[in-house]
């Protein structure tokens, strides 16, 4: 079973992914954590981000057992993440990585923007979450103030709204639901209403597909 999350950054898919995961006693990957590992690397190598070779050759040489590096997580590394992920080379190096981890039975999910378009386009399940910009932009301020990061609301907003525009217009793989996803608008949900929601979609999805043999 490969249940496919997409969605803009603090749609809250992460989160859903993470409790679905939990739920089915599944794997659980945020794929956007690779492309925030292999910044890391890029940055810590002294290369320039603009510089699709020299980030790939990060991607290749990226360690998955540092993905619980917390330093991941933090604003600087997600803008970074945003641009080495616009690179094909970079994508294409971690392509098989993904769909190795889709395969661990006896399922797994995976949350990130071309999950259900590229990495798995043959997903059991495919969810597209989203959320309005200004919800999405309050959700991710409150994480970082929880963590003391210094960063007003409106500059996550902006951050954000830069974010959305990088990922969905970029020529690789770019952020777009995908034909047969599931639209899941989580504007107005607390995560245990979407939890339910989504729960609801992988119902009906799984059971509609077992009538239809
Ligand atoms: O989901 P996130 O904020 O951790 O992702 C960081 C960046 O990584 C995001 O701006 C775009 C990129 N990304 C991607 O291109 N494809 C994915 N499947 C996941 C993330």
């Amino acid at each position: 079973m490969i249940i496919a999350i997409d969605g803009p950054a603090a749609s809250g898919k992460g989160t859903l992914a993470q409790r679905i995961g939990g739920h089915f006693g599944y794997v659980w990957l945020d794929t956007g954590l690779l492309y925030r590992a292999v910044a890391r690397d890029a940055l810590a190598a002294g290369a320039d981000l603009e510089d699709g070779a020299a980030c790939a050759r990060a991607a290749v040489a990226l360690d998955a057992g540092t993905l619980g590096d917390p330093a991941l997580r933090t604003t600087a590394i997600g803008e970074a993440a945003s641009v080495v992920a616009k690179h094909p080379a970079v994508r294409a190096a971690l392509l098989d990585f993904q769909r190795q981890f889709a395969r661990t039975p006896p399922g797994a999910v995976l949350d990130g923007r071309d999950i259900g378009t590229v990495i798995c386009p043959d997903a059991d399940v495919k969810i597209f979450v989203t959320a309005d910009v200004e919800v999405r932009a309050r959700r991710r301020y409150e994480e970082y103030a929880r963590r003391g990061e210094n960063v007003t609301y409106d500059e996550v907003l902006e951050i954000i709204r830069q974010r959305d525009a990088r990922d969905a217009s970029r020529a690789a793989a770019p952020l777009k639901q995908a034909p047969d996803a599931v639209l899941l608008d989580t504007t107005g949900m607390d995560i245990e209403t979407a939890f339910q929601a989504a729960l609801n979609i992988i119902a009906h999805v799984t059971i509609g597909r077992s009538e239809a043999r």
